[in-house]
């Protein structure tokens, strides 16, 4: 079968669909609606000229006969009555040399009828997340809009497409290239965080999310020369709007950051305290893990729990089990976010077990940064579930690893041994370990189970709801 996409031929070879040319889209943020026409179109996380919905096979558009719906590497296209299982979905510049397909997808997914069922279910239920980073939400199109309005040079980016090419990472080094030196850079102006914060909440929309607690690093933006006050105020205001307009709930959690030191550590939680506001809830500790000590926080972060914030700290995603007890121990957390070195350490399983400490897993991402996991089904996930850790649920950096939460149950499906019964266990370990007041909780679940029970009668599943 010859594809053509948007002006680029797409040609299936025996293991993987190879996209050759300068546009390419993330299968993962991709829905059935994207691909019917009518107002759904605008709801594309890469959306911008509608040509990039213009999927042809044998030269006929699709967009009326099909929808597309896709797990990291997989992709399902549904031609009329036609189911093809194209695995392996990589996308590649000419020239470059086409990387091994993950074999656990193919062997997960072979009953496409059975995993749409599931993906219909998995995305309609109403979810909370509460392990984002902002910048991590925000679309390429807003980005590139960003940088023709603020007249930002980007060095080897000259249009959208070549843009879209560095948005599709591969490595960690990519990643942090991304962030630093592309998003970064194109947000000059407080204002640029309302278009973050709309591409925000077109993600949690096409999640289901109605209750989201999401990072907003403010170092390097204020090195940038942006002021905390004015960032600030139009977060709160697009907070709001997306209250009022959507009912999706947002809170932040200002990430103090480790990568710059304990005294900016300390200087962000003063613009906290200087300017509160109910947006913000608590304080988090995001950024390079390695050689940055959770105990070199430890004032800071018992200022910020004396303040009464909420506190959070990445442990244990880059760096061994110390550190996610020095989380513990030092920083005295509420959540720990990733934890997945603490597979390592018997002690520190029985520990967290024991106290029921939340850790926010975000498997999909893990794998990405290949730290101690470089499978979906080697994460320790399954295993610390088993031992009756309290595990969340959440993806991280959506955009940039173009993971999208819906995918990650149906991921946890796939290829980590959840059966769906467990998987509402842990959508509700979500809610139980978000900082909602317990009265909020109960409400939120008493509604979440209303609308499970419905789904499942008309999606023909039995479960037990929790
Ligand atoms: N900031 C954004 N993504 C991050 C991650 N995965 N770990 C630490 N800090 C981050
Ligand atoms: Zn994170």
């Amino acid at each position: 079968m010859i594809a053509v996409w948007n002006g680029a031929e797409i040609a299936r070879s025996d293991d993987c669909l190879i996209v050759e040319g300068s546009y390419y889209f993330p299968l993962t943020s991709i829905d059935r609606d994207l691909l019917r026409p009518g107002p759904h179109r605008s709801r594309c996380p890469m959306k911008g000229e509608a040509s990039y919905f213009d999927l042809r096979v044998d030269g006929h558009s699709l967009s009326h006969a099909a929808w597309f719906y896709a797990n990291p590497a997989a992709a399902f296209v549904h031609l009329e009555n036609r189911v093809a299982f194209w695995r392996g979905v990589q996308v590649l510049e000419a020239g470059e040399q086409a990387h091994a397909v993950d074999s656990t997808a193919a062997a997960s997914a072979q009953d496409p009828a059975e995993q749409e069922r599931l993906y219909e279910f998995l995305s309609k239920i109403p979810k909370t997340e509460i392990h984002l980073h902002l910048e991590a939400l925000v679309s390429c199109e807003s980005i590139y809009r960003l940088m023709r309005e603020n007249q930002v040079n980007i060095d080897g980016v000259e249009s959208q497409g070549d843009l879209l090419r560095r948005f599709q990472v591969r490595t960690l080094e990519q990643f942090i290239d991304l962030y630093i030196n592309v998003i970064q850079p194109c947000l000059l102006k407080a204002q640029d965080f309302d278009l973050i914060l709309r591409d925000a909440r077109d993600y949690l929309k096409r999640n289901r999310i109605y209750y989201a607690e999401i990072f907003w690093a403010p170092t390097k933006f204020m090195q940038n020369g942006l002021e905390y006050a004015e960032m600030l105020d139009v977060l709160d205001a697009g907070a709001r709007r997306i209250k009022s307009e959507d009912n999706i709930h947002i809170k932040f959690l200002v990430d103090l950051s480790r990568s710059y030191g304990p005294e900016n550590a300390g200087r962000n939680l003063d613009l906290v305290l200087a300017h509160p506001r109910d947006c913000v809830i608590g304080v988090g500790l995001g950024g390079a893990e390695e050689n940055n000590p959770a105990r070199d926080y430890e004032a800071v972060f018992e200022r910020a729990r004396e303040a009464g914030l909420h506190a959070v700290a990445h442990a244990g995603e880059a760096v061994g089990p110390s550190q996610v007890w020095e989380a513990i121990r030092t920083l005295q957390v509420e959540r720990i976010g990733h934890g997945t070195s603490a597979v390592l350490d018997e002690r520190l399983l029985d520990h967290l077990a024991e106290t029921q400490l939340p850790l926010e897993v975000c498997p999909s991402s893990n794998v990405f940064t290949r730290a101690y996991v470089h499978e979906l089904r080697e994460h320790p996930i399954r295993n610390f579930f088993e031992r009756g850790l309290n595990v969340t649920v959440n993806t991280d950096d959506p955009t940039i690893f173009g993971i999208e939460l819906s995918d990650e149950y149906l991921n946890l499906y796939n290829h980590c041994g959840f059966d769906l019964n467990e998987i509402l266990v842990l959508i509700r370990n979500n809610l139980n370990a978000s900082f909602l007041s317990d009265r909020n909780k109960a409400n939120c679940w008493r509604q979440v189970r209303e609308r499970v029970a419905k789904l499942q009668d008309r999606l023909g599943f039995q479960l037990t709801i929790p």
